[in-house]
């Protein structure tokens, strides 16, 4: 009889065919599924041939084929087919075999299969798998969370397939109970969108205020590549630039600006509003694909509003350095708004997330890739309970040194009619968070007058509120003090 299979996995689009390609090449034999068995035969015969992969035509005949306690790996769409699958898959499995999901599902929805399935004696896992498809097939990050005891039995295979940084240490470690392996993936999605808008904002200024051209930025994001700003996305970008169509234009320059988004975002987003975690960065990405979504709208806009033509005036050279100060100030503000997410999701969960392990695992593989968390995986090695990024003194040291340049992009972009919330934001929030005092005293002041919702004062002990009769007309009657 044939030699069972180390894992089964379901579901052979590219990041699947790509992942059963990797396992196989780290010596894992692995048996295939796919809802149209013609996808089963074609990668069989072609990518899969003489490779140690079994096709098999049914959820039935691939759980036959797996070792005990059986693995079997989900690499399908989120959402509804997921559910469908785990029922179909529950009647044949046995306690103590392990289901796992390794697409881009919400967290919230892990959170509630891990339960259901446990309950049946088998265990679940949900993983988040970051790389795209060349990712998946040379090494991938991946963060998986769920039945803790189901890591021991899936560790060397995730951690053999990783993407590993310089001393070889794997891209994948254990995240925590429930859904927080998706939603540590959720978080380095939303952090994608907030670098992606980053770059951006840089090439537009680049290119509408210093007039470059795409082959003059190309340089521009070479040289970046090279210093702190070292990551995936400026490499692509980088490459982005240079890459022509077929009559020698850049293609970047014919390609439609109106963004697309698969929602990872937007999820972040709105888990932060839930939390009352400040994420505005991230905020601001997701609505800024929202605002170049409504292409129509904005043509018909431009011929009815106008605002300052751009110009620039000054040292091109030293510009383009204070935009990549921009750059790296408003990135640092990013990830500490992310961690901070983190922070709140992991007291609200109990989830024990390990933010320097968090950070190794997106040190390589993922698409925010960058020498940028080796320093964040150092900042929380030294303060496992660092409250801020920005307390580090690494960072705090790289925003003061980055700070003049910074607001000098900022200025200069609103002066001259170039939007760049997410650098604007970035820097509201570094002010904010900096500043002993903010405005909400008027903000309390104007609670109370309006609804009776009471304020503290600053010369009484904190949790002791008060109401004021503002006009004379109301009554000392104030309302409750909840919070939502
Ligand atoms: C990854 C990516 C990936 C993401 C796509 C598309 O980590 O490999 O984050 O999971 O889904 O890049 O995302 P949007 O369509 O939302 O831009």
């Amino acid at each position: 009889m044939q030699k069972r299979s180390d894992i089964g996995l379901i579901g052979l689009a590219v990041m699947g065919e790509n992942l059963v390609l990797n396992m196989e090449s780290k010596g894992y034999q692995v048996s295939v599924f796919n809802r149209s068995s013609e996808k089963v035969d074609s990668f069989i015969k072609g990518r899969g041939k003489d490779k140690n992969i079994l096709g098999t035509y049914s959820l039935s005949e691939l759980v036959d084929s797996l070792e005990r306690p059986r693995k079997v790996m989900m690499m399908i769409k989120a959402g509804a087919a997921v559910d469908a699958t785990i029922d179909a898959l529950l009647p044949l499995l046995e306690p103590g075999d392990v289901i796992i999901d390794g697409g881009n599902t919400h967290y919230p929805d892990t959170d509630r299969r891990v339960k259901r399935v446990e309950a049946k004696g088998v265990h679940y896992i949900g993983a988040g798998v970051s790389g795209g498809e060349e990712g998946a097939l040379l090494g991938p990050s991946i963060m998986p969370g769920g039945s803790k005891v189901a890591w021991p039995l899936v560790k060397p295979i995730f951690q053999s397939i990783a993407a590993k940084v310089e001393d070889g240490s794997p891209c994948c470690d254990w995240v925590g109970e429930d859904g927080a392996g998706h939603f540590v993936k959720m978080v380095h999605n939303g952090i994608e969108y907030g670098d992606m808008q980053l770059i951006t904002e840089a090439y537009h200024i680049m290119k509408d205020l210093l007039g470059l051209s795409a082959d003059e930025m190309h340089e521009v994001f070479k040289e970046w590549n090279e210093q702190e700003l070292d990551s995936y996305l400026i490499e692509i970008t980088r490459d982005i630039m240079a890459f022509k169509d077929e009559d020698g234009e850049p293609l970047v320059e014919k390609i439609l600006d109106k963004a697309g988004q698969k929602g990872t975002g937007k999820w972040t987003g709105i888990t932060a509003l839930d939390l009352g975690v400040p994420l505005t960065l991230i905020g601001e990405a997701v609505f800024s694909r929202c605002l170049s979504s409504i292409k129509d709208e904005r043509v018909e806009a431009s011929k009815v509003l106008s605002g300052p033509a751009p110009a620039f005036e000054g040292d091109k050279k030293e510009f383009i350095k204070a935009i990549k100060d921009a750059l790296y100030a408003s990135k640092i503000v990013s990830y500490a708004q992310g961690y901070a997410l983190m922070r709140a999701a992991a007291e609200e969960n109990n989830w024990n997330l390990n933010y320097g392990g968090i950070a190794l695992m997106w040190r390589g593989g993922c698409i925010i890739r960058s020498g940028f968390l080796g320093k964040i995986k150092e900042a929380y090695d030294s303060q496992p309970g660092l409250t801020n990024l920005l307390l580090d003194p690494y960072f705090k040291e790289a925003i003061e040194k980055a700070q003049a340049g910074w607001r000098k992009v900022v200025a200069t972009a609103v002066m001259n009619g170039i939007p760049t919330p997410a650098f604007a934001t970035a820097l509201s929030y570094f002010d904010g968070y900096r500043s002993e005092h903010l405005p909400a005293n008027l903000l309390q002041a104007q609670r109370d007058y309006f609804g009776a919702h009471t304020y503290e004062r600053v010369d009484k002990p904190r949790g002791e509120f008060f109401h004021t009769n503002w006009t004379g007309r109301g009554g000392d009657t104030a309302s409750t003090t909840y919070n939502v």
